[in-house]
């Protein structure tokens, strides 16, 4: 079977069932479900009136976050994080002001655990706090109650058409379009035949569904509209068992933390896991070749991705540390679609490749 890349939907695996926003969602505030991360940035845009129209954003970051404070003619700075992921402070300290802050943890973790003191220096600012809980969504430390608003993106963690949220003690307004037919009908039609093709092996099924991906995919890079969650997704959302997520990835994880440890030309960057913590992926630094590495794996069916190319607008003003991180991290699948053999399997893999 192959491991990782986008997830599958069964067919009318859901059913009608509008339960109430579930707790791994409501406990960060009043929630707005949007179509996308992105979008509920654009969302958020919309509520506020910083101080300055200037955000200062974690080098280490996904173009996509980047693209919605652009559009909106938020000038963007960026302050510098460690080989660990922890923000180095004194880099955010440099910056003068900044009307909007975002900080995040990275792969589940509480990296971003240091910034109290530089929280609260920004809220004597009347700096807006928005923290982007993407990557930490189902971890369960505490939060920030400096952080005035949480975002993120939902479609990651397992298989939805669309998803992303804002959330907030601030009552968001909301007056959200329906999301585009054809974005909404391309995810749901490739998840679903990539679930097909989980079961048949069926070649032209798995060209069907890439394609689809990645028009979607286009489709979304271009638009930073606000739109309202699909119903599917909405469903799923109400209705998806976490404690099977939460669980699977911290036993995927421990065992690919145990066996991966001391390999030779790898370095695992999260050395423990704490009850805390519900991994995203299970990060690695490649410290030769990290793109060889990637592809010689995607020919034994693992699919490992990268977080993140560089975004365009950071070319340039990137130090050693963040193009490093960029050039040597890769991200190993450890999620709920996989037991412990499967990763025993990515392990013998690795072992033999690097
Ligand atoms: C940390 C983070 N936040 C937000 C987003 C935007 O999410 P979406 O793809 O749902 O727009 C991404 C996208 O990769 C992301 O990595």
């Amino acid at each position: 079977m192959e491991i990782g890349s986008e997830f599958w939907i069964e067919k009318d695996s859901y059913e009608i069932n509008y339960e109430l926003l579930p707790s791994w969602l409501s406990r960060f505030g009043d929630t707005v479900l949007t179509s996308s991360g992105r979008g509920a940035i654009s969302l958020l845009l919309q509520q506020i009136d910083p101080k300055y129209k200037t955000v200062l954003l974690p080098a280490y970051i996904c173009d996509s976050v980047i693209l919605p404070f652009d559009e909106q003619g938020y000038e963007c700075y960026f302050y510098e994080v460690d080989k660990r992921l922890s923000p180095k402070t004194g880099s955010i300290k440099s910056y003068k002001n900044i009307g909007v802050f975002l900080h995040m943890g990275y792969y589940g973790f509480f990296t971003n655990a240091n910034l109290l003191k530089v929280l609260q220096d920004l809220k004597e600012q009347s700096v807006i706090i928005i923290e982007d809980i993407t990557h930490t969504l189902f971890s369960k430390f505490k939060r920030y109650e400096l952080n005035d608003y949480y975002i993120g993106s939902i479609h990651k963690w397992f298989g939805i058409p669309s998803g992303g949220f804002i959330a907030s003690d601030i009552i968001v307004k909301q007056d959200l379009l329906d999301p585009p037919n054809e974005f909404i009908n391309l995810r749901v039609s490739s998840l679903q035949q990539k679930f097909e093709y989980m079961k048949s092996k069926k070649k032209s099924l798995k060209d069907a569904y890439l394609a689809g991906f990645r028009k979607a995919e286009q489709l979304l890079d271009n638009d930073t509209g606000i739109y309202r969650i699909d119903k599917t997704s909405d469903m799923i959302i109400r209705n998806i068992d976490i404690k099977d997520i939460e669980n699977s990835r911290r036993l995927n994880f421990e065992f690919l933390l145990k066996h991966l440890n001391d390999i030779r030309g790898i370095e695992v960057i999260f050395k423990n896991i704490e009850n805390n913590v519900c991994p995203m992926f299970f990060p690695i630094y490649v410290r030769r070749d990290r793109d060889k590495l990637r592809s010689d794996l995607i020919t034994k069916e693992i699919y490992c991705p990268i977080h993140w190319p560089i975004p365009n607008q950071l070319v340039g003003y990137l130090n050693s540390t963040i193009k490093n991180i960029s050039d040597s991290i890769l991200s190993i699948p450890c999620d709920q679609r996989y037991c412990i053999d499967d990763m025993r399997r990515i392990i013998n893999s690795i072992k033999e490749l690097i």
